[in-house]
């Protein structure tokens, strides 16, 4: 495993010369390239806090000038500023390994995460410090309550940012389904006691779905509006959506891999039966082969779904009765409209059919998964 330890720590004027501080929050701002927002937003902390006992935390990937800039604003600022600079190597794990190596630069009984360019409203971090007072986990949310995510530039960003949220919700139903409308937002605030943080695994830009998904918390959420950034220009880019899909399956391989066995089991009977019946039956038309096949796979699918993909979400609000139903009418609607959807593929797209069968297969099982944990097994 990589080496995250601070290559350059910068005590603050309030921080002396210990490399941790056990104060009550540190609040850890990961930055690249953001020397145009350091002083303002440690001005808007410095008024916010007032005297709490809080540090500010920067963890710095820059190429810029940043370290300068940071460096200038923690000397003439009213509270502890420290800086963990981390070059080349050293730069592990993007911004979720920036957070992470912050996490363990510190030492305080509460950990607040915020961007660096003023999208997360300074005034908000008491309201969320306090919030964590009475849970483990302390959510700003775009999503919940009277939140807005009007700053997410773009209709694709925002396809993309409530595309994951969903996703995520329905691989992990319990642990963020039930609990927060915005597992994407890098705005939070956690107790440290209640977080394994030698399990994170930095890697992307996700920080709080690991924290999220690989612990039981309570959590409480607090609405806010996501605002524009004040300068420069953001660092999310396609990579991060790659690493998402791998962050992933890396965290709970179990559920969604069981769904997918279970589907390719689905398959083989599916097979089966239809090779069983044109054998017994030489006159039967193929295409009712194909229907019987077609509905004693769902069936199986159904059976072994019960048991062993989503035993522990079976007490949800519908019965058993309910979910079959639900199984069947969701299978059947979803196998009629891919035949279209094929169709399309291939005569407006100009698709190889094939491609666009693995395509269309592809979509069916994502949109599947999601129907399955978030409709039939629902709390
Ligand atoms: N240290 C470090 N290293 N910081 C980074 C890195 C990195 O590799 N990449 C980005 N950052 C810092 C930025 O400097 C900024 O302070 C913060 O992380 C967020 O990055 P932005 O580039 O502003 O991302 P965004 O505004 O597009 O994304 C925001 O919304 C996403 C959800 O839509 C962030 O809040 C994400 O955390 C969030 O997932
Ligand atoms: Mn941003």
């Amino acid at each position: 495993t990589a080496d995250l330890s601070p290559r350059v720590v910068v005590p603050g004027p309030g921080a002396g010369a210990r490399p941790r501080t056990a104060v009550d929050t540190t609040i850890i701002v990961p930055t690249y390239n953001e020397a145009g927002n350091v002083a303002a937003l440690v001005d808007r902390l410095a008024a916010a806090v007032g005297d709490r006992d809080v540090e500010v935390l920067f963890v710095d990937d820059s190429t810029d000038d940043t370290p300068a800039e940071i460096r200038r604003v923690a000397a003439r600022a009213p509270l502890p500023v420290r800086l963990v600079h981390r070059e080349g190597e050293e730069r592990v794990g993007g911004l979720a390994g920036a957070v992470t190596a912050g996490i363990r630069a510190s030492d305080s009984d509460f950990v607040l995460v915020m961007d660096g360019d003023l999208q997360h409203p300074p005034e908000m971090v008491p309201d969320l410090r306090e919030t964590a007072d009475d849970v483990d986990l302390a959510v700003a949310s775009r999503y919940g309550g009277d939140g807005d995510s009007s700053g997410l530039a773009g209709t694709y960003r925002r396809w993309v940012s409530s595309g994951s949220t969903v996703l995520a919700q329905a691989c992990f139903p319990r642990r963020v389904g039930r609990v927060c409308t915005d597992p994407m937002t890098g705005f939070f605030c956690f107790r440290r006691s209640a977080v394994d943080t030698g399990r994170l695994r930095p890697r992307g830009f996700k920080i709080l779905l690991e924290i999220l998904a690989r612990h039981d918390l309570r959590v409480r959420e607090v609405p806010f509006t996501f605002e524009d950034r004040l300068a420069g220009e953001s660092k999310a880019s396609w990579r991060n959506g790659v690493q998402f899909a791998y962050q992933m399956l890396g965290l709970r391989m179990g559920r969604m891999t069981r769904f997918a066995a279970v589907g390719a089991l689905g398959t083989l009977v599916n097979l089966a039966v239809m090779a069983g019946l044109v054998a017994a039956l030489p006159g039967l038309w193929y295409v009712l082969a194909a229907v019987v096949a077609a509905e004693v796979s769902i069936l199986h699918n159904f059976v072994l779904q019960e048991r062993f993909v989503f035993r522990d979400l079976r007490d949800g609000v519908n019965s058993r009765r309910r979910r079959l139903a639900q199984h069947l009418a969701f299978n059947n609607a979803e196998a009629l409209l891919r035949l279209p959807f094929l169709v399309l593929l291939v005569e407006t797209m100009h698709l190889w059919a094939l491609l666009a069968q693995a395509v269309t297969l592809g979509v069916a099982f994502v949109v599947r998964f999601i129907f399955v944990s978030r409709v039939v097994y629902r709390a």
